[in-house]
């Protein structure tokens, strides 16, 4: 029950009747007995500025989840942003100091990792190929440098932006192998479509799905309700399939944890 007491999260995004973090979000507040409600914030980017700027304004907030598309340009809007949310260049959660001041930080890395994590499967070690060089496949790249994947190729339709993500990767990577490819993805153990084809019915697959061999493992970060058709064609090949919402989900408790939630 909301009263006044109630602490207020919110989520910004456009478009915003699509998110599943509210749904979430509620859930989990609801579970760990915490009064606080999380609201859809529905904001153009031509808004962003002025709607964090009333944010700060708002002393029963205890921050904003960020989604599309504001993750990148939130980040110049923010007192304080943690290593990681520097080195991806983005932040999708934030948090509001008593005093108004703003601190974001990013976990689309952390959690794609706990989430594979939580399904058995380890990167260390492993031969990770990349597709896709935005920011979520930026978030996943640095959260595999971290947890010591042994190879890391990355593939994008722009390859200068993939040449560019392998750069800053490896001057914080050193001892990994990071390299950027064609859509070939022979002879990795780990192939991650963090591309955001398969949003929509119908779309291509990022790579090469006849270098996709048997058993290996066959990772989305995009969120569907059946198999995207990245998921669907590995498993026609025999890989291991693992699906987009984990990493959304694993980040819920480390948010609401940021969030002092
Ligand atoms: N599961 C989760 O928790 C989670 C978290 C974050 C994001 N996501 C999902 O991850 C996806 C990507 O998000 P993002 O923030 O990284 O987006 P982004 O920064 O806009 O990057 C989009 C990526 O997709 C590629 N791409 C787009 N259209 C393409 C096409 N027609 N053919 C080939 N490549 C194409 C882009 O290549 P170019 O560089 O060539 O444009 C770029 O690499 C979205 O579906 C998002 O919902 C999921």
């Amino acid at each position: 029950v909301i009263s006044g007491r109630t602490a207020v999260l919110a989520i910004l995004g456009d478009p915003i009747a699509h998110a599943r973090a509210p749904g979430l979000v509620n859930a989990a507040l609801a579970e760990r007995g915490c009064d606080a409600v999380l609201v859809p914030m529905h904001v153009a980017s031509d808004g962003l500025a002025a709607a964090v700027r009333g944010l700060r304004m708002v002393r029963n907030l205890k921050g904003a989840v960020v989604t599309m598309p504001h993750k990148t340009a939130v980040v110049t809007l923010l007192d304080e942003v943690t290593p990681e949310g520097r080195q991806v260049g983005a932040c999708n959660v934030v948090r509001r100091e008593p005093d108004g001041r703003l601190v974001g930080t990013i976990y689309d890395g952390d959690g794609f990792i706990a989430g594979l994590a939580r399904a058995g499967h380890g990167v260390r070690g492993r031969r990770v190929f990349l597709a896709g060089a935005g920011g979520a496949a930026a978030a996943i790249a640095f959260a595999l440098g971290k947890e010591g994947a042994a190879v890391l190729t990355i593939h994008n339709r722009t390859a200068a932006r993939a040449e560019g993500l392998a750069a800053r990767v490896r001057a914080v990577w050193p001892r990994g192998e990071v390299r950027t490819g064609g859509p070939d993805a022979r002879e990795h153990d780990v192939v991650v479509n963090a591309t955001s084809l398969g949003m929509k019915a119908g779309d291509a697959v990022p790579l090469d799905v006849g270098s996709l061999a048997p058993g290996t493992l066959a990772a989305e970060v995009v969120i569907s309700d059946g198999p995207t058709p990245f998921l669907a064609a590995a498993a026609e090949r025999g890989c291991a399939i693992h699906h987009g919402r984990p990493m959304l989900v694993e980040q819920i408790g480390l948010m609401l944890d940021f969030m002092g939630a």
